[in-house]
């Protein structure tokens, strides 16, 4: 009999020389825009545009702890499909706006992920050239999913392995030896380690197609604020409930 060999990953982050746990990726859903306008009495821009303002403030304090790799869930594709174009191209146009300012300043590594062409050529160009001029940065590296969906990024990956693989003409040896490190290798992620943490503002408790592939075992934050309400003690709050968790991978 043929002994079992799983085919694992190594651990996401494992476990700094104090025995909390490190924390070098933390994503973000930023949810509750719109909610924060509408309790103000404001256009659903100007929650964008406090959102935005939030983003700025949310990454020095990062930027602080010494966090590598930021993800920032700024639209999804179900929110492309969903909701009002005509709010979407202002949210849109802050969004640029937010990431070009982001790029003068000089300090991140600005990555757009998610299937930009459908964001129009106008706003895939100006996606692209924010990664372009950053790509130096020496900051941390901060991902910027618009029009994301989780189980599209999986799909894509598989279909870039198919696709090399019936080029090379070793399409069948695929079936037999295909791993998730194959498929983890096409993410978008391919290069950084998985979310250790995270957190959702506005009190939703869901991860609306947020990383499933690299989520596993990432630890979970809900917290009641609106985005544009979060405060630097709602972050403290979270990181210290956060390094007081046993992260156990299966162990
Ligand atoms: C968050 O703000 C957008 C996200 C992709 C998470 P919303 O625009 O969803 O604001 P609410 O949730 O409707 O208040
Ligand atoms: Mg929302």
């Amino acid at each position: 009999m043929t002994a079992f060999v799983p085919h694992l990953q190594p651990h996401p982050t494992p476990a700094s020389s104090d025995g909390r746990p490190s924390l070098r990726h933390v994503a973000v859903i930023m949810d509750g825009n719109r909610r924060w306008a509408a309790e103000h009495h404001m256009a659903p821009r100007d929650g964008y545009q406090a959102g935005a303002a939030k983003v700025t403030e949310f990454l020095s304090w990062c930027d602080q702890t010494g966090i590598e790799i930021i993800t920032l869930m700024a639209a999804s594709a179900d929110n492309l499909l969903h909701r009002d174009p005509r709010i979407l191209a202002e949210a849109m146009d802050i969004i640029v706006t937010a990431l070009n300012e982001l790029a003068d300043h000089g300090r991140y590594r600005l990555c757009p992920i998610g299937r930009l062409p459908r964001l129009g050529p106008v706003t895939e160009h100006a996606l692209h050239r924010v990664r372009a001029r950053t790509t130096d940065a020496p900051g941390p590296t901060v991902n910027i999913a618009v029009a994301y969906n989780g189980r599209e990024e999986i799909t894509d990956a598989v279909r870039a392995l198919l696709a090399r693989h019936l080029r090379q003409g070793t399409l069948s040896s695929l079936t037999e030896r295909l791993s998730p490190q194959d498929i983890a290798e096409q993410l978008y992620t391919a290069t950084q380690p998985d979310p250790d943490l995270v957190i959702r503002t506005s009190g939703e408790q869901r991860l609306s197609t947020l990383m499933p592939w690299q989520t596993v075992y990432s630890e979970l934050c809900f917290i009641p604020a609106y985005w544009p309400d979060l405060a630097h003690s709602d972050f403290a709050r979270a990181l210290t409930s956060y390094h007081q968790r046993h992260r156990r991978f299966g162990a």
